[in-house]
């Protein structure tokens, strides 16, 4: 029997009770940060930005405002449900909302000034060649002298904090009318982490959940997230013409390694790269 990849079932109805915190104001914070790293796009550019895995496009409007034409890209039908009712009238500068598998970006080679891939929407395919064809499609549609804006976590700290965690521990949450019990770990071979996820309806709140695509048997998936080293992440993007020009560890500014997680952006060099494997 075929079931979805966990990436289908992760991003879902229920996935803004998740993730509630992660609103528009730090949306704003993080692009407060990106334009101290490098342009999201080059100076006299026409050509939109992508927003690669924009989910519920919490980062659209804003980046609209501050330049110009934004396309937003998701797999997640639902998430994109959620941007089309936050921008129920076109806002000035959305150039569209796309739904997309970043494997097969369904735009032209070069057409785009800026490729975002925000909040670790990155490593969800397995192994280092798995999401080379990722890092492949964003060198392909970038213009040459545009930027690809990583905001991806950062492998060490995710291993130091599981290293501290009792071994099957977990954690659970009453989000709405769901109940979410999760539990972090590393794959056997330590490439990956992985979150077991399952999700019921609170009892007495069936109805509730339905509307957040939970039904009487509940869900459950596996989140997996590839733990790239920053050098690993290099070589990808060089072996696709895309060279690093600048990192940051958080959204405030902090260097790279001293806080929550990696910005890491590299810019589209006319010259592609040899290839990597
Ligand atoms: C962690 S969320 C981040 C969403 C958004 N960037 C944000 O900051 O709120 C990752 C996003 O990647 C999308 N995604 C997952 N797999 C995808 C794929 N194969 N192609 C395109 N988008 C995908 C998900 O649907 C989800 O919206």
């Amino acid at each position: 029997m075929m079931t979805d990849p966990w990436y289908q079932a992760a991003f879902g109805d229920h996935y803004p009770l998740l993730y509630a915190h992660r609103d528009e104001a730090e949306a704003r914070r993080c692009l407060d940060l990106l334009p101290r790293l490098a342009p999201l796009a080059p100076a006299g550019s026409s050509l939109p930005v992508l927003d690669l895995g924009c989910g519920d496009g919490r980062h659209l409007e804003s980046l609209a405002r501050r330049i110009g034409p934004v396309i937003g890209l998701d797999l997640s039908a639902s998430l994109l449900a959620l941007a089309r009712k936050r921008f129920p009238h076109r806002v000035s500068g959305l150039a569209g909302l796309l739904r997309g598998d970043m494997r097969r970006i369904p735009l032209a080679d070069g057409s785009m000034g800026g490729v975002l891939s925000l909040f670790t929407s990155f490593g969800y395919f397995g192994n280092l060649r798995d999401n080379l064809v990722v890092v492949e499609e964003v060198s392909r549609v970038l213009d040459v002298g545009g930027h690809w804006f990583l905001d991806y976590l950062d492998c060490r700290r995710v291993r130091r904090e599981l290293a501290a965690l009792p071994a099957g521990k977990q954690r659970t949450r009453v989000l709405g009318p769901c109940r979410f019990d999760e539990v972090r770990r590393l794959d056997g071979d330590g490439s990956r982490v992985l979150k077991d996820v399952v999700v019921r309806a609170v009892p007495g709140h069936e109805e509730q959940a339905k509307a957040f695509g939970i039904g009487p048997r509940g869900v459950s998936y596996t989140e997996q997230v590839a733990l790239f080293e920053e050098s690993e992440l290099d070589a990808m993007a060089e072996g696709r013409g895309l060279f690093r020009c600048a990192a940051a560890g958080s959204y405030r500014g902090d260097p790279l390694g001293e806080g929550d997680r990696w910005l890491l952006v590299y810019r589209r060099d006319a010259v592609k790269g040899q290839g990597h494997d």
